[in-house]
C-alpha cells in the first residue's frame, strides 16, 4: 500500500532532525491511527546523515530485563570491536533494528544486570557515530509495554532519565517515543520529571476532507475506478477518518456491495460493545460500576469529543482500557477511539 498524506506531521519531524536533539518526542493518537506507518515514512525520507535505530516492542513479551536487552541489541557473532561493527554496518543501511552487539560483549553487558551499563555502552556508540559525521535517532515504538517492568526500580524511569541525557544535557541523540495507549501518554503528560524536557505530536485519523481524498486515492489504486461523492460520505459517516478502517472498506468493495459492507462493519462492532456491557453488568470489574459506564457513553450520544473530568476515574480508565474511548491529555479531552465506535455507542446506548 502506498502512503498518503500526513505532509504537516512529515514536515514537522523532519524539520525537528534538522536541529540539535533537544526534547524526547512522543508521537500518539488513537489506535490504528498510522504512527507506525508515518515514522515510517519519515525514515524513507531521511539522507544518509542518519542512523536510525528502530525497537519495536510490539512483538516481544516483555516481562523480565533480559527481554529488554534483548529488543535493544541485535548479536552478532564475530568477535570484532563493538565500534567497528557498528560503524561498518551502517555504511550499508541507514536503519538498524537493535544495536549490532558482538557476542561476547552482549554476554558481559546482560551479566551487569544494570542499566546503566547499558545506558554507557550504548552513548559510546553514538559518541562514535557522532564523530563519523552521523546523526543518531532512536525510535521505540510501542513504549508502554515497558511501563510496568521493574528492575530494582521502573525500568521506564531510568530509561526517561537517559533519554533525557542524550536530547536535553548532551544534544547526542533525537528520541522518538510511539505509544497508542492513551493512559500511558497520560502518565507521561503527568509525570514531574518529564515536565519541559518532553513534546507531543499527535498522529490523530485523518479529517473529513483527508479522509475523503483518500478515498479517492483508493478508488484510483485499489478499485480502478472512481466513487460518488454520496457514497464517500456514507464511507465517511460509517467509519470516519481511520485510515485502516478506509482501506478495509476499499478491499471489500471488490466483491461485495458497499451498504452490505458497512452494515456488516458497524454490526460487528456493536456485538462487541453489547459482550462488553454485558460481562461488566454481571459482574463488576475493578470497581467499574454498570450504570457509570452505561451514563459514561450516554454523552457520546450528542457529542463526539467531551471533556475528560466530566467521566469518573474508574470508568474512564475502564473503557480507555478497553479500546472504546481515546483521552487526548493534552487536550484534556475524551472520545471513541473511531466513528465506528461512535456509531455503535449511538446506536446501543
Ligand atoms: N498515511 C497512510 N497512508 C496509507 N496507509 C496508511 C496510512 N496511515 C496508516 N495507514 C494504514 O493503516 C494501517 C495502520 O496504521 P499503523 O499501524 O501505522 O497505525 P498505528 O497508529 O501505528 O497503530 P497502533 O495504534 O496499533 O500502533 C497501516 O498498516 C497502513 O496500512
Ligand atoms: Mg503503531
Amino acid at each position: 500500500m502506498k502512503f498518503f498524506n500526513r505532509e504537516k506531521e512529515i514536515r514537522e519531524i523532519l524539520s525537528i532532525l534538522e536541529f540539535e536533539p533537544n526534547f524526547i518526542y512522543f508521537i500518539y493518537g488513537p489506535i490504528n491511527s498510522g504512527k507506525t506507518a508515518l515514522i515510517n515514512e519519515v525514515i524513507n525520507k531521511l539522507d544518509e546523515k542518519y542512523v536510525v535505530f528502530y525497537f519495536d516492542l510490539r512483538e516481544i513479551f516483555i516481562s523480565k530485563y533480559e527481554d529488554f536487552i534483548e529488543v535493544l541489541f541485535e548479536e552478532y557473532e564475530e568477535d570484532k570491536d563493538p565500534i567497528e561493527l557498528v560503524k561498518s554496518l551502517v555504511k550499508d543501511s541507514s536503519v538498524l533494528f537493535g544495536i549490532p552487539t558482538p557476542k561476547n560483549t552482549l554476554e558481559n553487558l546482560l551479566s551487569k544486570k544494570k542499566p546503566k551499563n547499558v545506558f554507557k555502552y550504548i552513548t559510546n556508540i553514538l559518541l562514535e557515530l557522532r564523530k563519523e559525521g552521523k546523526q543518531p535517532i532512536i525510535i521505540l515504538d510501542e513504549l508502554q509495554k515497558i511501563g510496568d517492568l521493574k528492575i530494582n526500580s521502573f525500568l521506564i524511569y531510568e530509561l526517561f532519565n537517559y533519554f533525557i541525557s542524550l536530547t536535553k544535557h548532551k544534544h547526542l541523540c533525537h528520541v522518538f517515543c510511539l505509544s497508542s495507549d492513551s493512559l500511558f501518554i497520560e502518565k507521561v503528560y503527568s509525570e514531574a520529571m518529564l515536565e519541559d524536557r518532553v513534546d507531543y505530536i499527535l498522529v490523530d485519523d485523518f479529517d473529513k476532507e483527508t479522509a475523503l481524498r483518500f478515498m479517492d486515492f483508493l478508488a484510483k489504486n485499489i478499485l480502478n475506478k472512481k466513487l460518488s461523492n454520496e457514497e464517500k460520505e456514507l464511507i465517511y459517516s460509517y467509519v470516519g477518518g481511520k485510515p485502516v478502517l478506509i482501506i478495509k472498506v476499499f478491499n471489500k468493495l471488490k466483491y461485495k456491495d458497499l451498504n452490505e459492507i458497512l452494515d456488516f462493519m458497524l454490526k460487528d462492532e456493536c456485538s462487541k460493545l453489547k459482550r462488553l456491557l454485558a460481562r461488566v453488568k454481571i459482574r463488576k470489574i475493578g470497581g467499574v460500576e454498570y450504570e457509570n459506564i452505561i451514563n459514561a457513553l450516554k454523552l457520546f450520544k450528542e457529542n463526539y469529543i467531551v471533556d475528560e473530568y466530566i467521566v469518573d476515574e474508574d470508568t474512564k480508565e475502564y473503557l480507555i482500557k478497553k479500546n472504546i474511548l481515546f483521552l487526548d491529555p493534552i487536550e484534556s479531552t475524551l472520545r471513541p477511539q473511531s466513528y465506528l465506535v461512535w456509531n455503535a455507542i449511538k446506536k446501543i446506548i
